[in-house]
This record gives C-alpha cells, sequence and structure tokens, in this order.
C-alpha cells in the first residue's frame, strides 16, 4: 500500500480555528491568519498577496507543507508536511527603515525564547538568525528566518522551525529538531502560539523604542543568546572571501564584530559563519 502523507499519527494538522480565535483579537498585532495545507513559499505567497492588497500588516500565513521553501543566501528550505512550522508574518514598521534589519534579528530572539519556554529546549542563536538546540546532542540548527522587503513600507517575516523531524530526514547533518534534541513539547499549536505571541511582544517593545536597539533591550538579549559571540569563526563573506577571527560583539547594526588574529575588527552585515572552535580561553 502506498503510505499516505498525512496518514503520520505523530503530525497531527493544526487547529485553525484555534490558533485564530487564541492570536487574531482585538488588541493584538495579529489581524488576519491562514493555516494552508501547501504552498510553495509562505514569503512568496505572502508577498504576492500583500502586493495584490490581499493581506493586511498583521497578517500571519503558514503552511502545513511548503513545496519551495526558500531560506537565506539563495538556499532552500526544505522540511516534510506537518513537520515542523513553516509561516510568514507581514508587518508595516512604525521605525525608520535603516532599523528594520533587526527584524530578522528580533524574530530569532522571540523564537528562541518562545522555544525555551514553551517546549523546555535549550535554545541559541547563531548569527544572524539561526535558532539553534544546544543541549547534550551539541548544537544543531532547528530553525531559520528569511526577512524581505515587500514595496517601500512592508516586510515579510518568514520563520521556520523543525519540530518533529527524524535523523532519516535531516536535509544536512548540521540541522536538527526540538523531537532530535529531546523537548518535552511538540505540539505545534501551543509552540506557534508561544512563538507568535513572542514575536509580537517583542515588535511592540522595539516599535515603542522607535526601533533603538539598546533602548528595547533588544541587543542586549540578542546578545545574551547568541552562541557565536566568544567564538572563533570563519565568515564567507557575499563575494566569496572569507575572513576568520573571534566574533567579539554585534553592533548597534546588528553587525558581527569579527577581530582578526591581528586585532582589525571587521564588522560583518551578512554572510555564512561557521563555528570553528571555542575562543582561546574557554
Ligand atoms: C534560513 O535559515 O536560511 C532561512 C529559512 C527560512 C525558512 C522559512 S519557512 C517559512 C518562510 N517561507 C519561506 O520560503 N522561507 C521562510
Amino acid at each position: 500500500m502506498t503510505p499516505n502523507r498525512w496518514s503520520d499519527l505523530d503530525r497531527p494538522p493544526l487547529n485553525e480555528t484555534a490558533l485564530r480565535r487564541a492570536l487574531v483579537t482585538g488588541d493584538s498585532l495579529w489581524t488576519q491568519l491562514e493555516v494552508a495545507e501547501s504552498i510553495g513559499s509562505t514569503n512568496t505567497e505572502l508577498a504576492e498577496r500583500a502586493r495584490r492588497g490581499d493581506a493586511a500588516p498583521g497578517a500571519v500565513l503558514i503552511a502545513e507543507e511548503q513545496t519551495a521553501g526558500k531560506g537565506r543566501l539563495d538556499r532552500s528550505w526544505t522540511a516534510p508536511p506537518r513537520s515542523g512550522l513553516f509561516f510568514s508574518v507581514l508587518l508595516s514598521p512604525e521605525p525608520p527603515p535603516q532599523r528594520w534589519g533587526w527584524l530578522p534579528l528580533l524574530a530569532g530572539v522571540a523564537a528562541a525564547g518562545a522555544l525555551a519556554r514553551a517546549a523546555g529546549a535549550d535554545t541559541g542563536l547563531k548569527w544572524p538568525n539561526d535558532v539553534l538546540t544546544t543541549g547534550e546532542g551539541g548544537e544543531r540548527k532547528i530553525g531559520g528566518i528569511l526577512a524581505e522587503r515587500v514595496g517601500a513600507d512592508s516586510v515579510v517575516l518568514g520563520i521556520g522551525l523543525n519540530v518533529t523531524l527524524r535523523q532519516d530526514e535531516l536535509p544536512v547533518p548540521t540541522a536538527g529538531s526540538l523531537a532530535l534534541a529531546g523537548a518535552r513539547g511538540t505540539d505545534r499549536d501551543p509552540l506557534l502560539r508561544a512563538v507568535l505571541r513572542a514575536l509580537a511582544d517583542w515588535y511592540a517593545r522595539w516599535t515603542a523604542a522607535d526601533g533603538d536597539p539598546t533602548a528595547s533591550t533588544l541587543l542586549e538579549t540578542y546578545a545574551a543568546g547568541c552562541v557565536t559571540l566568544g567564538r572563533t569563526v570563519r565568515a564567507t563573506l557575499p563575494g566569496g572571501d572569507e575572513l576568520v577571527g573571534e566574533a567579539v560583539a554585534v553592533d548597534g547594526d546588528g553587525r558581527l564584530i569579527i577581530a582578526s588574529e591581528q586585532g582589525v575588527q571587521h564588522p560583518v552585515a551578512a554572510g555564512d559563519i561557521v563555528h570553528l572552535r571555542p575562543a582561546t580561553g574557554e
């Protein structure tokens, strides 16, 4: 018999009605919420809806399956149906656009904190916004965030989180999931509620501070959760150049400051980071 892809009892569907009731309330940031069975990419679809005028700020689009999920740096994001949380939100931020670079880092802080509380997982952030589990199994990427500008006023923030992914389903050996990290909670409905509530709380705090990462305490919270800091790293920069050094700080623009062996500090705004080893002295 051909296995039915929806027959996996470990992977029940999300409850759209209950999610909407819990999250789309009068005073909430979230204005609409839809759970789609299958979508190419929730980021692409929500951006298209926004351009057509079919999605308002605060819209949340969730897919049980993505057939063309996108990652950072032109990579893809793949995961079996219902094995995680794959969703995008549409935001029209009030703070000035030069502060919007903090949004994906803000989403990382919100997701890592929410998963730690709701799933009981040890989580951390790899710069800029990979969500990791950091327990006994070592550091493994369980989540990623992709922010895309839509026109002059809006941003689509897409979040992918691996919840019940099994070892044989991992896209790359460095990936993981909440289940593989032994998390106590892998029920996706409460996890999604926790992440969206944390995202709304951090967004409100950041907006109230006009996007200032220090006044909103976003920078210090990000730095406290960022396991890249203090490590020796190799950065592959967008042009292909490589930089090896110690990750010493995150600056007010969200850039990673890498100190070379010669002691020169290089701010890195975008790129791929590999953690090589603990910093000297650890
Ligand atoms: C990364 O780590 O490279 C970012 C991954 C982002 C994946 C999410 S899943 C929901 C949303 N839709 C997409 O196509 N991508 C993001």
